[in-house]
């Protein structure tokens, strides 16, 4: 038997790794993707090799383009946001993870793909319905609903036991759990779960505290094709290489911090510590673009959509008939979405202050508040309002009648 494991590297994945060919007796094949977390991944591959694994059995793959391309820039047409404010960073990775998982199990001939997500959370249906999405015979193997390491003591017994090697301070636990990839840096648990405290400052990874960002506001424009963001101040980029940009930028102004208590799909509430530099920022220039580009129909219908786009993303449904339908709809939407925004960054904020384009919805010569040279005939919405009233002079006549 064959498994294929969402790798990292890291101890609790190769105590999964190890747990796998003792318990299972599987052979097993790791997936090791770099998706922008920052970390190097060759010693992965190292670690992988030491554990056992045949170097033909090792997968570790930039996928960093495709997230950007496919996943999170589909997703910011949409500019989805759950609940709100949480902008999607760890559900979004998930569905492409789950996908090479099964493309490599397919291509080895592998039955059952395997992650180290806990059976408490989101990232275990992400995970498992993207892969019977796209492959139903697939089986799925949760370590962490099945075995009885239920202990920081127990997991490190094993790890010796075993010889998995523990760097110094993996011993104790850790003081929250972190997932990062190139949308964002996520930490919960533990230290912060108690959502009534504020968050300690060591929390934060990839942004500086808008307090101590520059006292001198930065403007950068984006340029935008489709609803995709193709340039920074002028100079094309590729979607991750442009996405990275933006964290650099929206990282040394402290921007797209976020502390949230969120609903997780199955049934509990968790505390957050989120941020998104650029993320942050391209979901403004992406509104900043839309302003001028969309009409009010289109972009009004594209917004009462969001937050069911949102939920589906956050859910876990990715590879569904549902969210490729809104996706459709959305992807329609961009037609025109093209042209150039002016954002201010600036102590923890982001503003889109100027927006230009060819494809420009927006009249001067129609909104001015000088003389329109007959553009408009302000003797037209005398009308317009007198019907729109018609029914609400009813209802007030009645309200009066029946009082
Ligand atoms: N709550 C976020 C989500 O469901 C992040 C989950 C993973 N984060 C983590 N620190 N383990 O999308
Ligand atoms: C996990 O349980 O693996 C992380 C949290 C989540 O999936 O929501």
């Amino acid at each position: 038997k064959k498994v294929v494991l969402a790798y990292s590297g890291g101890l609790d994945t190769s105590i999964i790794l190890k747990w796998l060919q003792t318990e299972y007796g599987c052979e097993v094949i790791t997936f090791t993707a770099d998706l922008g977390q920052g970390e190097e991944l060759e010693p992965a591959r190292a670690k992988a090799e030491l554990l056992g694994i045949k170097p033909e059995n090792i997968h570790i793959e930039d996928v960093r383009e495709e997230f950007v391309r496919d996943y999170v820039f589909p997703m910011f047409r949409a500019n989805a946001v759950y609940e709100g404010q949480y902008l999607l960073g760890t559900s979004i990775a998930r569905p492409l993870i789950a996908k090479r998982l099964v493309e490599i199990a397919q291509a080895h001939g592998a039955d059952a793909v395997a992650h180290g997500a806990t059976g408490k959370g989101n990232d275990q249906v992400r995970f498992e319905l993207s892969a019977y999405a796209l492959d139903p015979s697939i089986k799925v193997i949760a370590p962490w609903r099945i075995w009885d390491l239920t202990s920081r003591t127990k997991l490190i017994e094993f790890a010796e036991k075993n010889q998995i090697p523990i760097a110094k301070d993996k011993r104790g636990e850790a003081p929250f759990s972190v997932d990062a990839n190139l949308l964002h840096t996520s930490s919960e648990g533990k230290a912060l779960e108690n959502p009534a405290e504020q968050a300690p400052d060591y929390v934060y990874q990839r942004t500086v505290n808008p307090e101590d960002a520059p006292d001198q506001p930065e403007y950068i424009e984006v340029t935008f094709e489709k609803g995709d963001a193709v340039a920074i101040n002028g100079q094309a980029m590729s979607p991750a290489t442009l996405l990275a940009a933006l964290n650099d930028h929206g990282g040394r102004h402290g921007i797209g911090r976020l502390d949230f208590v969120e609903n997780r799909f199955v049934g509990m509430k968790s505390r957050g510590i989120y941020e998104t530099p650029g993320g942050t920022i391209l979901l403004e220039a992406h509104r900043g673009i839309e302003q001028i580009t969309l009409d009010s129909g289109s972009g009004h219908l594209k917004d009462s959509l969001m937050p069911r786009y949102a939920e589906l993303i956050y859910n876990g449904f990715w590879f569904s008939p549902e969210r490729e339908m809104l996706q459709a709809l959305i992807d329609k939407s961009q037609e025109y979405v093209s042209g150039t925004v002016r954002l201010k960054l600036y102590k923890g904020s982001v503003s889109c202050v100027g927006r230009w384009s060819d494809m420009s919805l927006y009249s001067e010569a129609h909104v001015t508040f000088e003389e329109d040279a007959g553009a408009y005939d302000q003797k037209d919405a005398a009308g317009f309002i007198k019907l729109n009233a018609l029914r609400l002079k009813l209802i007030g006549n009645r309200n009066a009648r029946v009082k």
